[in-house]
């Protein structure tokens, strides 16, 4: 078999990819191009199941080789390799692709790349598991052969019925990464999911999350995804200085079962973290339900090795249903006598109903000696000792109007040392030489 086709005018990127897939690779030079892309596609003997399209032709030649490449093979995954341009947007709108690659990206992306979209491919029947497998070269099919093709649950079967023109919506490209980075989760490594609640609003919650993200993104590059599940009034994009194409409203919906399409509703921060941005409105937030962000937080919990989630302030369903898909708490709550009962409150209330998570971490927030209260008296208020403490500091509100996430912008900060120690909590192994120590605290308080 030779499952995949390049058609590019790079010899340069012919010889990586030759390298890379050997007799699995079809190769038809885009001089042949002078002829019209009904020409090349000609020169294809075999069928393949994969194009991959580019380095080095314009958007002419490549819509000519997507219109005939789906004329003749109407199943077929479509990945243009090109860099990130700002015109990039346009070919992904107009052409029904499925991914774009940097010409750049290492042999690794790309054969993971190619992994899932094959994945994809048999999951919609699309094409069989066996078009892809290669006895030669063990582990790089292993995604495909994996899933047996006729054990298909109730949502994937519902993905085979759909319509091919619906199909050919699943576009990849607008808010990936450079290289297209996703690293998979090493085998038995668990993904941790953390919710950032408190009872009362303008606690810190926002402020937190977004500092959080971007320490355990220290830890694991581009394997954090932080969500705003704060659905009608959510302001981290804001926070953080970014512009998305998608939010959570694509993020949650139906047709991101799927990991590609899923992918293309995140946002990535250079910090190398991802962001499911808040709905563009308070009414499109409405529409998203409890349980569709349950499924969502599940859905990241699978690609991800940390799961973020910002939450609206109090107990709404929306953050009940996101208690029951965490493994971690951090409750936010400042130096008021209100703020404090209420968390006491929550605290009560939630084990009541059983949702608490089996790691909880409490966060003091804006500490201040000009509030009357010690930490003694919060520890009294709240009825359980206080995890983590961090200061009052104009940094913290300097950094957010900049865009910029506080432990990057003035680390010696005792606010960002504070948020460190925060991180630390959760990831252990950021700071390998106190790691035993906080795991043991961590186990004292649970
Ligand atoms: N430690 C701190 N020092 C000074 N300012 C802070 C600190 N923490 C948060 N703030 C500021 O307090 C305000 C509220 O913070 P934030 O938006 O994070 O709260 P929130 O709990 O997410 O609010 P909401 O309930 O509205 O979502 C922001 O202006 C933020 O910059
Ligand atoms: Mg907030």
């Amino acid at each position: 078999m030779t499952p995949f086709l390049l058609i590019s005018r790079s010899a340069e990127y012919e010889t990586r990819l030759r390298a890379l897939l050997g007799d699995r690779l079809a190769v038809v030079p885009g001089e042949f191009l002078l002829l019209g892309a009904e020409a090349v596609v000609e020169r294809v003997e075999s069928t393949p199941r994969i194009a991959l399209l580019g380095p080095v032709l314009n958007f002419e030649e490549t819509r000519g080789l997507v219109e005939e490449l789906i004329e003749r093979h109407r199943d077929i995954g479509l990945i243009v390799v090109r860099e990130q341009r700002t015109d990039l947007e346009d070919w992904v709108d107009d052409l029904p692709l499925h991914a774009v690659l940097s010409p750049q990206a290492t042999d690794a992306t790309t054969s993971e790349l190619l992994d899932r979209l094959s994945a994809w491919l048999v999951e919609n029947g699309r094409a069989n598991a066996e078009d892809f497998s290669n006895g030669s070269r063990p582990g790089f099919a292993s995604l495909v052969s994996s899933e047996p093709v006729d054990d298909v649950s109730a949502s994937e079967a519902s993905a085979l019925e759909r319509p091919s023109e619906a199909l050919d919506e699943v576009v990849l490209g607008e808010s990936i990464p450079v290289e297209w980075e996703f690293p998979p989760l090493p085998d038995g490594v668990p993904s941790e999911a953390i919710a950032i609640v408190a009872p009362k609003g303008g606690q810190g919650k926002t402020t937190l999350a977004v500092n959080l993200a971007t320490g355990l993104a220290e830890v694991a590059p581009n394997s954090v995804v932080l969500v705003d599940a704060d659905l009608q009034f959510g302001d981290i994009t804001a926070v953080l200085n970014l512009t998305p194409e998608r939010t959570i409203v694509e993020a949650a919906s139906d047709s991101a079962e799927d990991e590609l399409v899923l992918k293309t509703a995140l946002t990535h921060h250079p910090d190398g973290f991802f962001v499911v941005a808040s709905a563009p409105s308070p009414e499109l937030g409405d529409l998203i339900t409890a349980a569709a962000l349950g499924r969502l937080i599940e859905r990241l919990r699978e690609a991800f090795r940390y799961v973020i989630v910002d939450t609206t302030p109090g107990l709404g369903e929306g953050t009940l249903v996101t208690l029951e898909h965490v493994t971690d708490a951090v409750f936010v709550s400042n130096m008021s006598v209100a703020g404090l009962r209420a968390t006491r409150t929550e605290f009560q209330m939630l084990t009541t109903l059983g949702l608490m998570p089996s790691n909880r971490h409490i966060v003091l927030n804006q500490v201040d000696k000009m509030s009357g209260l010690t930490l003694g008296d919060a520890e009294a208020l709240v009825g359980a000792p206080i995890d983590v403490a961090v200061p009052r500091s104009s940094a913290v509100l300097l950094a957010a109007n900049r865009g910029i996430p506080l432990i990057h912008d003035d680390v010696r900060d005792p606010a960002a040392r504070a948020v460190r120690s925060l991180v630390m909590r959760i990831a252990p192994e950021a700071y390998p030489k106190r790691s035993r120590i906080q795991r043991r605290r961590r186990r004292g308080t649970e």
